[in-house]
């Protein structure tokens, strides 16, 4: 038997759409694999009515396919469906180590983060990997086509959780289908701020390289309380603030010493919006990690 925790993560922070994404230290799902002559999956926690335990309508059961690697797998959802914390992404990435270990394939990590990733596209409809890879890697990761580059950025972080479901889908389904070109050299200048940000360790040159004038003013919109959530984080001491991954869950970058006042500060807007919310108050944390028994 093999047991994994695997973090929540946070794509996109707003400038780095499909491409950027950081381990949330808090929450995480357990994924535990015993051997079996064919994959049956259990689901418990948080939001797990909403999942399905037909192997071939689950990420897990699509990684132990693209594996070869059939168990019974539990998971234990600590890392809510539809929030924007890579909630699929969590169960693919724990459940490609846990099988790796399992049947002892002796995959990398980084070779997982593409298996992961085919499990992600059954639940978003395309495989991409924003989740997988730092779910998998740990700290501040760069996907593109070519390459992953990985960074052990530790900064301090508050993700709000409304009590609201925005699906991967229908948030993608709002995004510009186009963007203008002095859009886009914003983007760029903010999305190279951001990474040289978490490079150094830079809580407001991240928070200032957080903008993002194309995808997020779109996906915004789908959550209610948003502009005011954002303000009183930013008010509170935020260096930056934006949807989380494909929302309605929001991120806010911070100092470790403001972080219990961002925290306060966004479900008290939240609260005021009429929106019941929960914040995770954590930093950027380490990868799924395995243990054996
Ligand atoms: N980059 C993806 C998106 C992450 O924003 O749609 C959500 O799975």
């Amino acid at each position: 038997m093999h047991t994994v925790r695997a973090p929540a993560t946070s794509a996109n922070l707003g400038s780095g759409f499909d491409v950027f994404g950081l381990a949330l230290e808090t929450p995480a799902d357990v994924i535990t694999v015993e051997k079996a002559t064919e994959t049956t999956i259990t689901v418990t926690g948080v939001g797990s009515r909403y999942i399905p335990e037909d192997p071939n309508a689950n990420t897990v059961g699509a990684v132990a396919e693209a594996l070869d690697t059939p168990a019974h797998i539990r998971i234990d959802k600590g890392v809510r469906p539809s929030s924007g914390l890579g909630s699929s992404a969590a169960s693919a990435a724990g459940a490609a180590l846990a099988l790796d270990a399992l049947y002892d394939l002796g995959h990398s990590r980084r070779e997982l983060v593409s298996v992961a990733a085919e499990g992600e596209a059954l639940v978003s409809g395309e495989a991409h990997s924003d989740n997988v890879a730092p779910a998998l890697l740990g700290g501040f990761t760069i996907v593109t086509d070519e390459c992953i580059t990985q960074v052990d950025a530790r900064l301090s972080l508050v993700a709000c959780l409304p009590e609201t479901v925005v699906s991967t889908r229908d948030a993608r389904g709002v995004i510009p289908e186009q963007a203008r070109l002095k859009e886009v050299t914003e983007t760029v200048g903010n999305a190279a701020t951001l990474a040289v940000g978490m490079a150094r360790n830079d809580p407001d040159l991240v928070g200032q390289g957080m903008d993002d004038p194309i995808v997020t003013p779109a996906r915004a919109a789908l959550i209610d309380g948003y502009d005011d959530v954002r303000a009183a984080a930013l008010e509170a001491g935020a260096t930056g603030v934006t949807v989380s991954g494909a929302g309605p869950a929001l991120l806010a970058i911070c100092r470790e010493p403001d972080r219990r006042d961002v925290a306060c500060a966004m479900l008290e807007a939240f609260a005021d919006a009429g929106v019941e919310s929960r914040a995770y108050q954590t930093q950027i944390g380490a990868g799924a990690q395995l243990y054996e028994g």
